[in-house]
């Protein structure tokens, strides 16, 4: 049952609303303009505040459903965290758009929110304040997500292992961010 999770989660993961969005509404892909990012942020600034509230509500999704499945179907505390980083793994690297995809933020957030919600309202509170001082992003998710560990490994050390490679992996996608944040380049709203 693990495994078929697993691989049902990197199949709802691989669903990226914001190339599935845009197609919808005849906007461009959303890996070809803005930061090239097909997530909620870039959505926001390509397609207005409706199509970016949707990405973020769908991308949550994928990683809160096949974890809150996982519950229900009572998997440990940590399988429900591997089933959480194979949906953030769909997103990065989802199967039906050629392996190019996201950075994971907001998947990862719904994954954290089904596995303990204290740390996903930690990670809220986080983003939220970072973005309202620097109005940047990358930045918020980059200081939010990692913020959460300690939290996990404190309440909910089961999930610590597949967590910190999650946030590894957020980390490493955001690698242009971060040369852009060095060089003072990042976007900002
Ligand atoms: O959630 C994605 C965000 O952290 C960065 O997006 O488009 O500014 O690269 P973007």
């Amino acid at each position: 049952m693990f495994w078929l999770l697993t691989l049902l989660a990197y199949l709802i993961g691989s669903l990226s609303f914001a190339i599935l969005l845009s197609r919808l509404t005849g906007l461009p892909d959303p890996r070809a303009s803005g930061s090239g990012n097909p997530g909620a942020t870039n959505m926001l600034r390509l397609a207005g505040r409706r199509l970016a509230i949707a990405t973020l509500f769908g991308d949550l999704l994928k990683g809160l459903l096949p974890v809150l499945l996982a519950a229900r179907l009572d998997l440990s505390v940590q399988q429900q965290g591997w089933v959480g980083l194979a949906a953030v793994i769909g997103h990065l690297y989802p199967l039906y758009f050629r392996f190019r995809g996201g950075k994971g933020v907001a998947t990862a957030a719904g994954a954290l929110l089904g596995l303990y919600l204290p740390a996903a309202l930690l990670a809220v509170v986080a983003w939220l304040a970072v973005f309202r001082l620097t109005r940047t992003s990358s930045l918020a998710a980059l200081i939010a997500l990692p913020l959460c560990l300690p939290l996990l490994a404190w309440q909910q050390p089961g999930a610590l292992l597949p967590m910190s490679l999650l946030a590894v992996l957020i980390v490493w996608r955001h690698r242009s961010n971060l040369r852009a944040l060095r060089a003072g380049q990042e976007r900002h709203f």
